[in-house]
C-alpha cells in the first residue's frame, strides 16, 4: 500500500477561514422554495408555512449565509410582487424556468426564515428587467429606519426593524446570453455602477457583489470581470464566481481531480482582481465570493416548467463521488482563503440540493453530509500543507495527488479533510505537524460504493460512521479506503 505524508506547518497560515464560505442559495425555481421549504398544506408547516422538518435539517448544515431570490429567476423579479398582504400579491408568469410564480413567498418570508435557522441573508437584485431604481427602493425596504416610503412598507407589513441585509449581489449571471435583460460587460458595468451607488447612498454599511463570469468556460471569461470591476471600482466589495460539474463521460478519475480546475477558476479570478486593484493604485480590492457551486449535470434544461406551478425542475440525484467533489470544492475554498470570503452551495432543497422532500417525506443526499462533515469544523486558519505521495494524471485535469486536503488551526486543535481519490487502493496517511498532535477529538469518514445514493427507501445507504483508525503518536497515522472522505479534529499539545 502506497504511503502518503501531509506536512503542515503552523507558521505557514494562509488565512482565517471565512465562515461565509458555508452558505447557500435557495431560488425560486421548482420545488425549491413552494413544497420545499414553503409549503403551508403540509403537516410540518408552522404558522407561517415553513416546513419545521426541512428546517431542521437545513440547520444542521451550520450554513451562515443564504442567497435569494435566484439564480436566473431575479432577472425577471420585481420585488414588490412579493410583499403586502398575500391576496393581493400577483400571479404572474415566470419567464428564466417557465413556472407559475404566485409571490406567496417574498422577502418577509424569506427574512422569517433565515432568523429561524440562523441564516445571514444576502439579496440578489433584479439588473436584467429591473431599474437601478428599484434596487435601492429594496434596500430601503429592508435596512432603512422607519419614516420613509418602503421602510414605513416593511413596517405596515409586519416589521418595524430593520431587517439589516448586510450582502447584495448586483444581478446574477449577466455576462449569459440565456440571462433575462443580459447585456455586453460594458453595458452591465454602467448598471450595476448605478445601482450599486444608489444603494449605498441609501445604506452606506451593505456590501456589493458584482457579477463576474458564470464559469470559466464563458468566451468572456475574466475579460468581463476584468471591465466589470474597473468600471465599478470600489462599489464593488466582491465579484461573483459560478461553477457547476459533472461526471457527464463516466471517468471517475478525471472526475476526482477536478479540483485542479476549480483551483485555477479561484487563482484566475483572483489574479484578475489584483491587477485591477494594482491598475486603480487602490488599497482595497474585491473579494471572490463563489456565489454557486455545485454538482449538477444530469437534471438539466432550462425553461422547462411548462406554465406550471412548482415543476420538478433540476432535481439531480447525488451519490458518493459527487459528495466527494462537493467536499473538494468546500477544501478548496479553504486553501484558498486569502481571496474566496463568500461562497454559497446551489441550491438547498430539491432543486440540486442536498434536502429531497416528497409530500411530507423527507430525505438528505449524499451531498449533505460531506458539506456537513466540513462545516462543523469551520473555524480557524487555513494551513498551507505538502503532500508527498502518489500522483495520478488525469484526462481533461493534469496531474493531481491521490491525496486531496485541507488543514486548519483552532487554537490548540486542528481539523484536517481527506479525500482518498484513488478508486481501488487503500492509502496509509500520515499527518506531520511542527506541533505533536496529542490526540483526536473526533473524526469521521464517508465511504460507500461509489455511485451509491440515498433514497426516500435508503435513507442511510450513505452517511457518515464514526472514523477510529489513527494511531496518534506525535505524528497521527491511518490506513484511508479508496474514494472516501476523512474529517478530523486533532487536540495538539
Ligand atoms: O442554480 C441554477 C441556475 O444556475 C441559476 O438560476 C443560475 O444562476 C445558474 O445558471
Amino acid at each position: 500500500m502506497a504511503r502518503t505524508t501531509l506536512v503542515l506547518h503552523t507558521r505557514f497560515p494562509i488565512g482565517e477561514v471565512s465562515p461565509l464560505i458555508f452558505g447557500g442559495f435557495l431560488e425560486h425555481l421548482g420545488r425549491s422554495i413552494y413544497t420545499g421549504v414553503y409549503d403551508p398544506d403540509s403537516a410540518h408547516a408552522d404558522g407561517d408555512g415553513l416546513r419545521q422538518d426541512v428546517i431542521e435539517a437545513l440547520r444542521e448544515l451550520e450554513m451562515t449565509i443564504v442567497r435569494y431570490p435566484g439564480g436566473n429567476f431575479v432577472s425577471g423579479y420585481h420585488w414588490r410582487d412579493g410583499v403586502g398582504p398575500k391576496e393581493s400579491r400577483p400571479t404572474v408568469r415566470e419567464l428564466a424556468w417557465q413556472s407559475i410564480e404566485p409571490n406567496t413567498f417574498g422577502t418577509d418570508e424569506f427574512v422569517k426564515l433565515c432568523r429561524q435557522v440562523g441564516w445571514q441573508p444576502m439579496i440578489a437584485v433584479n439588473l436584467g428587467t429591473g431599474s437601478p431604481e428599484e434596487a435601492r427602493d429594496w434596500v430601503e425596504y429592508c435596512n432603512a429606519p422607519i419614516g420613509t416610503r418602503y421602510a414605513d412598507e416593511r413596517a405596515t407589513n409586519g416589521s418595524a426593524e430593520p431587517f439589516g441585509v448586510p450582502i447584495w449581489c448586483l444581478g446574477n449571471e449577466m455576462d449569459g446570453p440565456w440571462q433575462l435583460g443580459h447585456v455586453p460587460a460594458d453595458q452591465y458595468a454602467i448598471r450595476a455602477q448605478q445601482a450599486a451607488k444608489m444603494m449605498k447612498d441609501c445604506d452606506a454599511s451593505i456590501a456589493t457583489v458584482a457579477c463576474g463570469s458564470s464559469g470559466s468556460q464563458m468566451p468572456t471569461f475574466l475579460e468581463w470581470d476584468r471591465q466589470v470591476l474597473e468600471h465599478l471600482g470600489d462599489l464593488a466589495d466582491y465579484v461573483s464566481l459560478h461553477r457547476y460539474v459533472g461526471n457527464r463521460d463516466g471517468n471517475s478519475a478525471d472526475y476526482l481531480a477536478i479540483s485542479n480546475s476549480i483551483d485555477k477558476q479561484i487563482e484566475a479570478v483572483d489574479a484578475c482582481t489584483r491587477l485591477v486593484a494594482e491598475q486603480r493604485r487602490a488599497s482595497g480590492r474585491a473579494w471572490l465570493c463563489f456565489d454557486e457551486w455545485n454538482v449538477w449535470y444530469r437534471a438539466r434544461g432550462q425553461g422547462g416548467g411548462r406554465g406550471t406551478f412548482a415543476p420538478p425542475l433540476l432535481e439531480e440525484r447525488y451519490n458518493l463521488e459527487d459528495a466527494l467533489v462537493v467536499a473538494m470544492f468546500l477544501m478548496s475554498f479553504i486553501r484558498h482563503a486569502d481571496c474566496v470570503k463568500i461562497a454559497n452551495l446551489a441550491q438547498l432543497v430539491n432543486v440540486i440540493g442536498p434536502v429531497m422532500t416528497r409530500g411530507d417525506e423527507l430525505f438528505k443526499q449524499t451531498i449533505f453530509h460531506a458539506f456537513r462533515m466540513i462545516s462543523r469544523r469551520k473555524t480557524g486558519v487555513s494551513l498551507r500543507g505538502a503532500v508527498l505521495g502518489p500522483r495520478y494524471t488525469s484526462e481533461r485535469y493534469g496531474e493531481v495527488a491521490c491525496l486531496d486536503h485541507a488543514a486548519m488551526l483552532d487554537g490548540d486543535r486542528a481539523h484536517v479533510f481527506a479525500v482518498n481519490r484513488s478508486l481501488d487502493e487503500d492509502m496509509r496517511l500520515s499527518v506531520e505537524l511542527d506541533r505533536p498532535i496529542a490526540k483526536v477529538v473526533d473524526a469521521e469518514i464517508l465511504h460507500a460504493e461509489l455511485r451509491s445514493e440515498n433514497d426516500f427507501d435508503a435513507p442511510d445507504r450513505v452517511s457518515p460512521a464514526p472514523f477510529d483508525g489513527w494511531v496518534v503518536q506525535g505524528s497521527a497515522e491511518a490506513v484511508l479506503p479508496p474514494h472516501s472522505l476523512t474529517a478530523t479534529t486533532f487536540a495538539l499539545k
